[in-house]
């Protein structure tokens, strides 16, 4: 089994980071295949909407660092997409990536015209996200709205691990934090 971990916050050694690779880490251990983008590092522009995925079999037509994960993003059963709450959303870098699996025939069965329910199956996800304010209800309803939204793009959405009170400590610092994270990456290979 594939996974992979896109981490889309600028702070390689910061929380989003740390909990999407304790996650990968405990997938590895009970055998999966990992890897592990930083959003940063990488050249992505935004989608331009010029439809040129739709109008051929090319797919996007932007010739930028996505390309890269187009491919190898169809070669994986999961997904985990961690990102900072930004404003209360996910990063500027989060939502770059977003958009441009709309190009993706496997991802856009309500927007796609070459999407085939029976071509592909689901891929697995897990969204992280990680926040400064400490209520884990506060943003509540846009995760609820974000996980709706993955579904819609074709994902089995697992699991929205949110961690919240960072202002005051780090994902590291926090209890019991990497043993749900363990937990999580164990479950993600075996059921
Ligand atoms: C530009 C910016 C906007 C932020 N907006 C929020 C916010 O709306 N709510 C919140 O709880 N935390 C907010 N934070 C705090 C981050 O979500 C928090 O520190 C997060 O854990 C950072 O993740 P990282 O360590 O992976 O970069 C913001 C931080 C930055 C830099």
């Amino acid at each position: 089994m594939k996974i992979i971990g896109f981490t889309a916050s600028p702070r390689k050694q910061g929380n989003t980071a740390w909990v999407i690779n304790k996650i990968l880490e405990s997938a590895k251990e009970q055998g999966g295949e990992t890897e592990s983008w930083y959003i940063s590092d990488l050249d992505i522009k935004p989608c331009l909407s010029c439809y040129g995925c739709r109008k051929g079999d090319k797919g996007c037509i932007i010739n930028d660092d996505m390309q890269k994960l187009y491919n190898t993003i169809e070669t994986a059963d999961a997904l985990i997409l961690g990102s900072p709450v930004y404003m209360g959303q996910m990063s500027a870098q989060a939502k770059t990536f977003t958009d441009r699996l709309f190009a993706s025939k496997q991802f856009s069965p309500r927007f796609s015209p070459h999407f085939k329910e029976t071509n592909t199956t689901k891929k697995k996800l897990i969204l992280v996200f990680t926040q400064g304010n400490p209520d884990p209800g506060m943003f509540q309803v846009y995760f609820e709205y974000t996980k709706k939204m993955f579904q819609m793009l074709n994902f089995d959405v697992k699991e929205v691990v949110v961690v919240t009170g960072m202002r005051s400590e780090s994902a590291h610092e926090q209890k019991g934090l990497q043993a749900g994270m363990n937990e999580l990456g164990s479950k993600l290979i075996l059921e």
